[in-house]
């Protein structure tokens, strides 16, 4: 878990900013959820055979009413949740939400993996047409392009429907089967446990292994085959670069048809800023109609260690230029009416503080750290003759000005 500090605060704000402003470009509109939801609702929706819950990384509470709750490991359950809670299905469809916010999960910390990250996520209910999954791709993809990045593509597989995934995994378990010398006991274990998790594999020796196995992309019923057929199609249509890598399995249950990533250049396969999929099972799984849904969860974290990584540098924030001094007694009361009427006309002002009377040299060296430009001086001499001094830290002559004529001199 990571405190972010003012410096890094510029790339957050950068990042949720664009993010902000794409989604609602696209017609998404911003929720919030809470972020804490009942155990069950991650045990049936994402699933007890993704990595979440194979390798323990919910934050449980187990209440003393005996209800079972966890903080948020992902958002897509807890919106189908709110979906259905809310009445949604009753509102005009599709539905397009976006939300940005922290999420949990006990992993093995390393780079670009935390125990709690933030994402942004954005998902459209109630549309099963591929031109919703390529809408939700374009957002994510239009967003890094919007922050500066280079050498972006997506990573695009279909991973079925309960229809023609149990017929693809046999296959590829017969393969898997006849070369289970040459795995390694995690893949073994993988095997026994979710076959396509083999295809996501990183252990030596894999790439040759995995390259006669079969591909997903062949086995898909018809109606997997056409969704991926119209949504490779628009996506050629737009001139996007993709490859469709037949072992882009996602870690978490729900997916149907579309899985993509986007990866960057730089970045790393293992660090993909962004995964999603469509997840038209989802709703059922958890109890509600039938719902179908896609959408995407970007690390916001990742998003910015790719900006750094990148050289991609983030607007300095709006910080005063102007610095108010004194000499404490009446000039600091004068002081303080004088920073917060420039405040009022607009103007970003830093004031001194001093609980008795402070050098100037002191409130010289506050105003060089803070990289002020003009510091206002207020002594008894300016009090009583309703003046003020400017004294400029880039250059140039200090001058003494009637108070009436400054928001004028700054302004210009
Ligand atoms: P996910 O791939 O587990 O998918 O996470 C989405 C993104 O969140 C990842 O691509 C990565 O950028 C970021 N992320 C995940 N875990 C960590 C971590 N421990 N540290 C830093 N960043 C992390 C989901 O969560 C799905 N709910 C996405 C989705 C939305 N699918 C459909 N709609």
């Amino acid at each position: 878990m990571q405190d972010v500090l003012p410096e890094d605060w510029r790339y957050w704000d950068m990042v949720m900013t664009t993010a902000n402003r794409l989604a609602n470009q696209y017609g998404f509109e911003r929720i919030d959820l809470p972020i804490i939801e009942y155990t069950e609702l991650y045990a049936r929706g994402v699933g007890t055979a993704s990595d979440v819950f194979v390798q323990k990384e919910m934050y449980t509470i187990e209440e003393e009413d005996g209800s079972s709750i966890t903080l948020r490991p992902e958002f897509t359950a807890g919106f189908m949740r709110a979906y259905l809670q809310n009445g949604m299905a009753s509102w005009p469809q599709p539905v397009k939400l976006f939300i940005l916010g922290p999420n949990f999960r006990r992993e093995r910390p390393q780079a670009g993996r935390y125990r709690q990250h933030s994402q942004f996520n954005a998902e459209i209910l109630g549309e099963t047409d591929p031109a919703a999954d390529l809408e939700v791709m374009m957002l994510a993809m239009n967003v890094y392009r919007s922050l500066g990045y280079q050498g972006l593509t997506f990573q695009l597989n279909s991973t079925g429907c309960p229809v023609c995934r149990p017929g693809y995994i046999e296959k590829l378990k017969a393969y898997l089967a006849e070369h289970s010398d040459k795995l390694a006991p995690v893949d073994q274990e993988r095997l026994r446990r979710n076959a396509l998790r083999v295809l996501d594999s990183k252990e030596p020796g894999m790439d040759a292994l995995l390259a006669g196995a079969p591909h997903i992309a062949d086995n898909l019923c018809a109606d997997c085959a056409d969704h991926f057929a119209e949504l490779r199609g628009l996506l050629e249509a737009l001139n996007q670069p993709y490859s469709v890598n037949f072992r882009l399995v996602r870690g978490l249950d729900y997916y149907v048809k579309t899985v993509f990533e986007v990866w960057a250049q730089g970045i790393g396969a293992q660090a993909a800023v962004c995964g999603g999929g469509r997840y038209d099972g989802l709703s059922e799984a958890i109890g509600g109609t039938a719902v179908p849904g896609v959408g995407f969860g970007s690390g916001i974290e990742r998003i910015i260690l790719g900006m750094k990584e990148q050289g991609v540098v983030p607007p300095a924030p709006a910080l005063p230029q102007v610095m108010v001094a004194h000499f404490g007694g009446v000039t600091k009361q004068r002081a303080v009416e004088l920073a917060f009427s420039l405040r009022e006309v607009g103007i970003a002002t830093r004031l001194a503080f001093a609980r008795e009377r402070r050098s100037m040299k002191s409130q010289m060296r506050e105003a060089n750290r803070a990289g002020i430009h003009y510091v206002l001086i207020l002594g008894e001499e300016e009090v009583a003759k309703n003046q003020v001094t400017v004294r400029p830290l880039l250059g140039g002559e200090q001058v003494t000005m009637a108070a009436d004529e400054l928001v004028a001199w700054l302004l210009q």
